[in-house]
């Protein structure tokens, strides 16, 4: 297994052609377990998630580039602030608690792909545990977990209420905590009044931006990392989180210049955005008539 958190680094295996999503299995028992165990998590039918398909899988190439576009379409309105935003510019500003956050993040993206969708205190649950579940490193709970069909009604609920789209299930399951992690950050910023008023729109959603901690890949054929030669099935886990945090790292929050770009890279700051544009407006409005 090799670690990479340097930015460049990542850049340039996330080019490599010997790098993919296959996921084969039969390799050294560490990496099988974790492989083993991430693809039981997020796959759902015997399908699994986008994010853990192959690079020239044809469906998953279609599906990026029609969510790319959906998402691309929402864009301009959504970073005016539209209404529906106006829960979490409400959370922002203060008003009400930490753990209301997570329902109202699932419910915008619910609502992205399917117009009934209600987001619950149960499917915020749901939510936790599937995150949760690829990275547990207490065995007998990971196993009790499994075992006992946690993980497996977690995901049947989330994916009954999206029709089974796992593009879907991946939103309101997964990205939706690095969501929720990105406007926990908006509220400390706006919370402090001097932070706020010097800060644009485009500025406050940028330092709003975390990666996903890491996502693996693993190598099809033999080759070499600088001087450090790979042997087949070797697993990399790639450390985009850590290697966001760097200036030059800025492209890995969505892998923007990979084949496995997040569709969602141009909605996401656009959205937050129109969070932080939406709660500014009101607090202009609000010291305005303080100040009579
Ligand atoms: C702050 C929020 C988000 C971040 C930081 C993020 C980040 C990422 C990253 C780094 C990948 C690439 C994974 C890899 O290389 O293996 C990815 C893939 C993906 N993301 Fe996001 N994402 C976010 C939100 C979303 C949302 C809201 C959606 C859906 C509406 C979404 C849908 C997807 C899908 C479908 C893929 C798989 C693309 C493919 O390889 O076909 N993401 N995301």
């Amino acid at each position: 297994m090799i670690e990479v958190s340097d930015p460049n680094e990542i850049a340039a295996l996330a080019r490599d052609p010997n790098l993919d999503r296959r996921f084969e299995t039969p390799t050294c028992p560490v990496n099988w377990l974790l492989l083993k165990r991430s693809l039981k998590v997020l796959s759902f039918r015997g399908h699994r998630f986008p994010t853990m398909m192959p690079r020239d899988d044809a469906q998953r190439t279609s599906n990026q580039q029609d969510l790319w576009n959906l998402l691309g379409e929402k864009v301009a309105s959504i970073k005016t602030g539209s209404d529906e935003l106006e829960p979490l510019a409400d959370w922002v500003r203060g008003i009400g608690p930490d753990v209301q956050l997570g329902i109202l993040v699932q419910q915008l993206l619910g609502q992205l792909f399917s117009s009934k969708f209600m987001a619950t205190e149960a499917s915020w649950d749901a939510a936790k545990v599937l995150v949760a579940a690829p990275r547990l490193n207490n065995l007998p709970l990971m196993m009790w977990w499994f075992v006992s069909g946690k993980v497996r009604r977690a995901k049947r609920l989330l994916a009954g209420m999206v029709n089974e789209d796992l593009s879907a299930v991946n939103a309101i399951g997964i990205a939706v905590h690095n969501v929720v992690k990105s406007l926990r950050q908006m509220r400390v910023l706006y919370a402090n009044v001097q932070t706020r008023s010097g800060l644009s729109a485009e500025a406050a959603a940028e330092q709003c931006l975390f990666a996903p901690a890491s996502v693996y890949r693993q190598a099809t054929a033999a080759g070499q990392l600088g001087d450090c030669p790979y042997s087949r099935h070797s697993l990399f886990v790639l450390s985009i989180g850590e290697a966001a945090r760097h200036a030059e790292g800025r492209s890995l929050v969505f892998m923007e210049d990979s084949w496995s770009r997040c569709p969602a890279n141009l909605w996401i700051p656009a959205m937050l955005q129109g969070v932080w544009n939406r709660a500014s407006v009101f607090s202009q409005f609000h010291d305005e008539k303080l100040s009579g």
